[in-house]
């Protein structure tokens, strides 16, 4: 197994590995490459769905998202990811990921990371990028560190609720209905969290799921959060990936925000799996 690094701020690349077959013993390497670099590329992999999560199990065991209708209809852990469709409707999340955000925050229990793998891409478009949400905390100043600490934010999965991003245009019509059947109730979790595993503190907020702040004045509570964002958000956070057929990508939602770059012209495919791990409550 060959570990190389994918960017200044975080990503690497592991090669060397054939994730249809893996080994207790890879499997324990890989996850310390996991724990030390926040997204593992592999690329060139060639898996069937059982294989996926199979896979996907050494890190946990696995959600079943709460798009019901996005869902593979023979593997209910694998959600679709895809601008594919069948008699006019969309067969997975079109959307999914168009603002800055971390897997099921919007959970009393979030995901810990998710992976997902390239059946088919775009030729234009498509691109995904992740931030480094330890950089984005350890960059913070001393006062903004303080006044943070201890600090929980509010989540939830309604777009509608949501005043800092926009609901795409096939949501519009029935989104704010859909939004509310689906979403579970909102949650606090705290703005910075500790890695359970690495000890680290990182920043946990997002402008998609995040929308304010559990004790405080609304006013001071966006204040706040706009500026975290803008702070989270800087280009020297961030690697961003042009996908190949046959890439598998998982991440660290503890740890990093990932946003879908979109730009996929109409007639162009891009049709992903992901499997979703389930995570602690953070703290
Ligand atoms: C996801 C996601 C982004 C993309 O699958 O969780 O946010 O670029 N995807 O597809
Ligand atoms: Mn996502």
């Amino acid at each position: 197994m060959e570990v190389t690094r994918l960017s200044d701020a975080l990503g690497a690349k592991i090669s060397g590995v054939d994730l249809s077959n893996v080994d207790a013993g890879t499997a324990e390497e890989i996850k310390e490459s996991f724990h030390k670099h926040q997204v593992l590329l592999f690329r060139n992999q060639d898996i069937s769905m059982e294989q996926h999560i199979s896979f996907s199990k050494n890190f946990g065991p696995l959600e079943v998202h709460i798009s019901k209708d996005s869902l593979h209809e023979d593997h209910e852990e694998i959600l679709l990811v895809s601008n594919m469709k069948k008699d006019g409707e969309y067969v997975g999340v079109e959307n999914a990921g168009d603002a800055w955000h971390s897997d099921l925050s919007y959970m009393p229990k979030p995901s810990l990371g998710s992976l997902l793998y390239a059946l088919e891409v775009s030729e234009i478009g498509g691109d995904t990028e992740w931030l480094n949400m330890y950089d984005a905390y350890d960059t913070l100043s001393t006062n903004t560190k303080k006044r943070i600490d201890g600090l929980k934010a509010r989540h939830s999965f309604n777009r509608f609720k949501n005043k800092r991003i926009g609901v795409p245009k096939q949501r519009q019509n029935g989104g704010k209905e859909r939004y509310e059947k689906l979403s579970p109730p909102d949650v606090f979790h705290p703005v910075a969290r500790t890695h359970p595993e690495t000890g680290r503190k990182a920043l946990y907020i997002s402008p998609r799921f995040t929308l304010g702040i559990l004790d405080g004045s609304e006013d001071e509570a966006q204040d706040l959060l706009d500026e975290l964002i803008e702070h989270a958000t800087q280009r020297k956070f961030v690697y961003r990936h042009v996908w190949e057929v046959g890439d598998l990508i998982m991440w660290d939602n503890r740890c990093t925000l990932h946003l879908a770059c979109r730009g996929i012209p109409e007639d162009q495919i891009r049709h992903m799996h992901r499997t979703t791990i389930s995570g602690d409550v953070p703290f």
